[in-house]
């Protein structure tokens, strides 16, 4: 520690100053957006197609990177713009992988008066063919437009190595741990965007509900997203 904090510190104590109240200051950190330099291009690519921030940004990416050895295809529910699909989508390229994206391309389904705080119809100023149109130069995309999970129905057999649910409220989130969870892979990463967001409380809700009886338990990062790693081991 430099020696002018010390003194400082010291002399705070000895005039009997409570310690704990000091604000934390934390030593200077490296910018994962230094060390992983094709984010950077990325993530100037979707900022305007997003409403998801740079450092939820930077932990999708990094989810998203560790899973690529695991078997199983990634999903995300909730896509709106296509701007974290377009991450997704980039960080998957060359990996043989399929990402499916699922949303109703028109807004907001039905919500829940008391569980959440959105209502139908927000998220509406979007469409398919726009978010088509901005992730045409990718592979491997499968797109699901309607509500989720009615547009999964015929993909029983599939499995998946990360999912991605940014739904924002109780039914879907619900309906996302019920639909991935018995499909995810063992060590496969389930993402809840919005976990510890006041303005989605269904989301959190949800989540622990479902996860109250499974061995995993949501992780609440600070970013206010929360991840859930499936117990088991896979092979690919
Ligand atoms: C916050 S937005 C997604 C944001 C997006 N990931 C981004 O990068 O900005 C939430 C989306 O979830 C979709 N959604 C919520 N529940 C759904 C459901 N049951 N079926 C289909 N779409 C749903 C809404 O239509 C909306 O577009």
């Amino acid at each position: 520690m430099a020696k002018w904090k010390l003194l400082a510190k010291r002399a705070l104590r000895s005039v009997g100053f409570p310690m704990h109240k000091l604000p934390l200051v934390r030593p200077p950190m490296l910018d994962y957006y230094e060390l992983d330099s094709p984010l950077k291009d990325i993530y100037a690519t979707i900022s305007g197609r997003t409403v998801v921030d740079r450092e939820r940004v930077m932990m999708l990416r990094q989810f998203a990177r560790a899973t690529l050895p695991l078997p199983g295809d990634v999903a995300e529910v909730g896509v709106y713009k296509g701007g974290t699909a377009r991450l997704l989508a980039e960080t998957l390229r060359g990996s043989g992988k399929s990402l499916l994206l699922f949303d109703t391309f028109s807004g907001m389904p039905q919500t829940s008066a008391g569980k959440d705080v959105h209502q139908a119809g927000d998220f509406g100023d979007t469409s398919l063919e726009q978010v088509t149109r901005f992730l045409g130069g990718c592979e491997r995309v499968e797109f699901f437009p309607g509500l989720f999970p009615q547009t999964a129905q015929g993909l029983c057999e599939r499995t998946f190595c990360m999912v991605h649910a940014d739904v924002d409220i109780y039914s879907s989130t619900r309906a996302c741990c019920e639909f991935f969870y018995p499909r995810l892979v063992g060590g496969g990463i389930l993402v809840f965007d919005d976990y510890g967001y006041l303005s989605c409380p269904g989301v959190k809700s949800a989540a622990d509900e479902f996860f109250a009886g499974k061995p995993e338990t949501p992780v609440f990062l600070p970013t206010g997203q929360a991840f859930v790693v499936k117990h088991g081991s896979s092979r690919a």
